[in-house]
């Protein structure tokens, strides 16, 4: 017999079918099933179920008026200030590295957390041990010890837990190293019932990258940073390898503006290019997804004929320890995104739906921005840090974002003095440290027969 509490729940939210599924099941599948139901907080669940329920878009937007950006050419005596700033605070040991991995990576359909995809264009390195080379990097080049938190998933926790310790922790010390698994949501139908991906089992996936400030919490990543005198944390995702997990400049723009929540953002290669906008909206400063606007929005100019949403944002952050401790609290909104999602029906058969048939809800992690003090929203060049890792082939792949990472260390070795040919890959590792010295001695004088330069 199911308890009577949680046939109550399951009734008050209106998940009779699940009542009905339990009761026709062998006593050891119902008890999976079970101790899987007894976990959800029936509260949220009546409250995501009404969410999801509701048809119609979100939120969409009309006019607004854009954030006020730094832009990416501004005077070299400010930049140098700040970039000082965060070299301090760098260097005093305040800041920390948070990589948010905990996302299902569905588009790239790589059988494994995202985060183990090999994309060293000659290296074959993973997204995370380039994440934790650039982290030991910064360590090494400011003289502190940075701690590296990842946020993980339920689903995948485990496979990134045995991965960093197969991997020695990628040289950062296990000591260094806090993984924080994010809450998960059942998903539903669009009449608010659960989804079934197996006889005894809920579809259930991660609450989006908004559960962060929950996980870190949870996690015991707040306190640990909190012991370690850890003011400022570097937000990044991981897959987008390009981009510094420990950016001086960034940082201290941040610290300069004493702000609780920084964001960067870049110039969209076009109109419609799918990124988040900043702007104002009802007063508040948040991000704008690209969904919540039209398409004459997306193209608007200003009178020169400059687009009016030009920047778009790369979801980097630096946050405010304390900031992301409040954050932990504050109920941010839930959003709703629409998705196939295979299901097993009454008969017990498995179905790969063609639409899609579930809501999945999600928080975002930009929500907190309206409540932060002082935001600062400073440009980047695209080149220099945006490439992402999100479907199999065409934008955004891993052949997009090989070419751009060979592309930025191809330029870091021009400026360097070393022009390779277009047609030699070049690759240099993170904790390779480019000075005259090193380079002398990698033998780089005569490049002729060489189809790859690897710098480790
Ligand atoms: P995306 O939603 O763009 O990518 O998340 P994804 O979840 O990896 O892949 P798809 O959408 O299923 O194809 C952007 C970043 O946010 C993290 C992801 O791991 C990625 O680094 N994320 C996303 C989380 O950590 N948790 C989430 O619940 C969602």
């Amino acid at each position: 017999m199911t308890d009577t509490t949680l046939v109550r729940d399951l009734e008050r939210t209106g998940q009779d079918h699940i009542v009905q599924h339990l009761s026709k099941l062998e006593p050891s599948a119902r008890a999976r099933l079970e101790r899987q139901l007894a976990e959800f907080d029936y509260d949220l669940v009546a409250r995501l179920a009404d969410i999801a329920g509701q048809d119609g878009p979100e939120r969409s937007v009309s006019d607004f008026e854009p954030a006020p950006v730094l832009p990416l050419s501004r005077p070299p005596e400010s930049v140098r200030a700040a970039r000082q700033i965060g070299a301090e605070a760098i260097g005093a040991g305040t800041v920390a590295a948070f990589v948010v991995a905990g996302g299902q990576g569905s588009r790239l359909g790589y059988d494994g957390p995202k985060g183990c995809y090999r994309i060293g264009p000659i290296s074959g390195k993973s997204l995370f041990q380039v994440h934790a080379e650039k982290t030991l990097a910064a360590a090494r080049r400011h003289g502190a010890a940075i701690p590296f938190y990842v946020m993980t998933s339920r689903t995948n926790d485990a496979a990134i837990r045995s991965f960093f310790e197969q991997n020695d922790h990628f040289g950062l010390g296990g000591e260094n190293v806090l993984l924080c698994p994010q809450r998960v949501l059942p998903a539903f139908d669009k009449a608010g019932r659960f989804i079934l991906a197996a006889p005894d089992r809920v579809f259930v996936s991660p609450d989006g990258h908004g559960g962060a400030y929950h996980a870190l919490l949870a996690g015991g990543a707040l306190d640990d940073m909190a012991r370690r005198g850890i003011e400022h944390i570097s937000y990044v995702q991981v897959d987008n390898p390009l981009v510094p997990t420990i950016d001086p400049l960034f940082i201290g723009e941040h610290i300069r503006a004493e702000s609780d929540m920084s964001s960067k953002v870049l110039e969209k290669r076009e109109p419609m290019e799918k990124l988040g906008v900043f702007g104002y909206v009802d007063g508040e400063l948040r991000v704008i997804e690209y969904s919540d606007m039209s398409d004459d929005l997306k193209r608007a100019r200003r009178h020169d004929g400059s687009l009016k949403y030009r920047y778009g944002s790369i979801a980097v952050h630096v946050i405010d320890r304390q900031f992301a401790r409040r954050m932990a609290e504050v109920d941010l909104p839930f959003h709703v995104a629409r998705k196939r999602i295979p299901y097993v029906n009454t008969e017990g058969e498995r179905i790969e739906p063609k639409e899609p048939n579930g809501r999945k809800v999600e928080r975002f992690v930009f929500d907190a921005i309206p409540l932060a003090r002082n935001p600062v929203v400073m440009e980047v060049s695209r080149a220099d840090e945006f490439a992402p890792v999100k479907n199999a082939e065409g934008d955004d792949s891993p052949a997009t974002c090989r070419a751009a990472l060979m592309a930025r260390d191809r330029r870091r070795l021009a400026r360097a003095g070393i022009v390779a040919p277009d047609d030699v890959a070049v690759e240099i590792s993170p904790l390779f440290d480019l000075n005259a010295d090193h380079l002398a001695e990698a033998g780089l004088s005569d490049l002729s027969g060489r189809d790859r330069i690897y710098l480790e």
